[in-house]
């Protein structure tokens, strides 16, 4: 999550904080020696939105009050339909400010064979979180509340299997 906006005096606030829900990545962050001292590292479950949004540590470097930019990339796809991926995410868009944006990136199922999403979701089996790949439409769902930007939903850059898009709310 980093700051959109000014402040006011032109400059950018230059504070960002970064979720994972592995603890080993919170402390390899934490202990970079060129570390930003504007930036954070929380460990916490998408699934627990209110629990991220007020953790003491993101508060401390971030004002919801004001524009920030939400970077929910590669993330939802680990999310399976029965912990509810929408209404978490209706959950992180209310608490923007307006002016705020957020960019998602999932994986796809749209040109993949039947069989490779299953090979897929079989290997992701034995990992941390299960692999939910996503059609188009339902990758288009999590960006139906707020003005999409343009080009719209559209293949993320270098990867192949993720579809991307960033919407903002006015
Ligand atoms: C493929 S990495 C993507 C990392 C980063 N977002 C990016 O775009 O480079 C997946 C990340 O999602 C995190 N993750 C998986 N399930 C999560 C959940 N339920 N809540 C929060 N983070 C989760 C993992 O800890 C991991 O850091």
């Amino acid at each position: 999550m980093i700051p959109a906006g000014s402040r006011g005096n032109g400059l950018r606030r230059p504070a960002s904080s970064t979720l994972t829900t592995i603890p080993v990545a919170v402390s390899h962050e934490r202990a970079l020696p060129c570390g930003d001292p504007g930036a954070c590292a929380i460990q916490g479950d998408l699934r627990d939105p209110h629990g991220i949004l007020g953790h003491p540590e993101l508060r401390a470097q971030i004002d919801l009050r004001e524009p920030v930019v939400i970077l929910l990339t590669a993330v939802l796809h680990f999310i399976p339909d029965e912990d509810q991926p929408y209404p978490l995410v209706d959950v992180v868009k209310a608490a923007m400010a307006p002016g705020s944006v957020v960019v998602i990136s999932h994986a796809t199922t749209n040109d993949l064979s039947p069989h490779a999403v299953k090979q897929v979701q079989e290997l992701y089996a034995q990992a941390t979180a299960p692999a939910v790949p996503r059609s188009r439409e339902e990758i288009a769902r999590f960006f139906d509340s707020l003005e999409l930007v343009r080009p719209g939903i559209v293949d993320a850059a270098c990867w192949a299997l993720l579809l991307g898009g960033m919407e903002r709310k006015r």
